[in-house]
């Protein structure tokens, strides 16, 4: 009789699911006209400055937007476009919207790709109203000038409006931003199981990552953004982690990873339900992925208050090892991180920043002898 209800539960779940990728509601990708490749007609156009708010396809535009041509100058800057040959250009104050039909209360991530241009403090505002957060684009973490950021929400109805905002007050209004593909992906939040105290241990769900694009997806820290691209797991301090796949990287397990790209300065935690008094067992892989990230990486786990270095030599060409972390409980919420101790660069371009890579954590009770 249970076991009849999980199952129909299960097939409840399963239908349920399939049938609202079938209903109308938006589907994992990029969105509509995502990529900018469909042109304003040249009506709407003043050299590169779009005129009208509905010039885009599929978007709706306010304030100063340029559409930009890859291969397009700016002073002595070739401007690039990774996905297809066409991207937006932000000014100051300036912004794109595009309604999205969802599921009301399911999570979604919103991956979008930026590169700065001559702004000094480049941020972005990215607002799927109730919810907001302001992204900076400051650092570039790929040697194109390119990065892809995830942003994550909750829908609180049928309909939705994602606004990604340049709030910039620069002198020039041609030193905004660019963007270029704009996708989602509904996010489901995962449970521990009984073999694992940690959800999603092994980062499998998690925001999108374009498949045509190498440098993976940022994930933001988790002062900018109330719901985690990566359901489970929280981004602390002050900079981004990045998350990777297999099918551009090296993963130790499964298809996905994440990798400590930004040092001390930032961490990836997750709060694990314990039991006072109880010994447990961490452990986790940690390498490197295949991306030239060549030196003595070290990451440093913690878990309460019990910390391990595990170094790692890498020679950057892909492979991993386990390490394990045996603490007791002092509380019943223990709080596990990870952080990579240096800074390394990439040894192709010596101008990325790159670090070790941390997958499938696991997270077990110790039985008492
Ligand atoms: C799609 O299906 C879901 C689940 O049945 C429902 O909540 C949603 O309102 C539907 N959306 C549209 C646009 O019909
Ligand atoms: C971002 O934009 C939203 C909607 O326009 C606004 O409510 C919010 O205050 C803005 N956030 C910041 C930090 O400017
Ligand atoms: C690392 O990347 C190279 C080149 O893309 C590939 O040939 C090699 O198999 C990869 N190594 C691992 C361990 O994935
Ligand atoms: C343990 O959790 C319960 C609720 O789940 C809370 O009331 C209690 O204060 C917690 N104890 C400690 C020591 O954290």
């Amino acid at each position: 009789m249970q076991l009849f209800v999980v199952l129909s539960v299960l097939l409840y779940a399963t239908c349920h699911i399939a049938l609202s990728a079938t209903n109308g509601t938006v589907a994992d990708g990029l969105l509509d006209n995502g990529n900018f490749e469909l042109a304003p007609n040249a009506a709407n156009m003043r050299g590169t400055v779009v005129v009208g708010r509905y010039a885009i396809p599929g978007w709706e535009n306010e304030g100063f937007v340029e559409y930009i041509k890859s291969g397009q100058k700016q002073g002595d800057m070739l401007l690039v476009v990774p996905e297809g040959a066409y991207a937006v250009r932000l000014g100051n104050e300036a912004s794109i919207k595009q309604k999205i039909k969802v599921i009301k209360g399911m999570y979604y991530s919103i991956t979008f790709s930026a590169a700065r241009t001559c702004a000094q403090e480049e941020r972005l505002n990215v607002t799927v109203a109730p919810d907001s957060g302001l992204l900076p684009i400051q650092t570039v973490y790929s040697s194109t000038g390119w990065d892809s950021y995830a942003w994550a929400f909750r829908a609180g109805s049928d309909v939705v409006v994602l606004i990604i905002h340049n709030p910039g007050v620069e002198e020039d209004p041609a030193c905004g931003p660019l963007i270029d593909a704009v996708a989602i992906k509904a996010l489901y939040p995962p449970r521990p199981t009984n073999k694992n105290i940690m959800k999603n241990a092994g980062y499998e769900e998690g925001a999108y990552i374009f498949p045509d694009t190498p440098w993976g997806t940022l994930i933001p820290p988790n002062i900018e953004d109330d719901h985690s691209p990566l359901p489970g797991w929280i981004v602390e301090s002050l900079k981004a982690v990045k998350y990777i796949d297999s099918a551009h990287y090296f993963v130790p397990q499964g298809r996905r990873a994440v990798e400590l790209v930004a040092g001390k300065e930032s961490a990836i935690t997750q709060i694990a339900r314990t039991i006072i008094g109880k010994k447990y067992r961490l452990s986790f892989s940690v390498g490197d992925a295949n991306n030239s990230c060549v030196g003595s990486l070290v990451v440093e786990a913690f878990a309460g208050k019990a910390t391990l270095k595990v170094p790692y030599e890498s020679k950057g060409t892909g492979g991993f090892k386990r390490a394990a972390l045996i603490f007791q409980a002092v509380s019943n919420r223990t709080r596990i991180m990870f952080l990579s101790t240096y800074y390394t660069m990439r040894s192709d371009d010596y101008s990325s920043l790159c670090g070790p890579i941390v997958d499938d954590v696991k997270l077990l009770s110790l039985r008492k002898r």
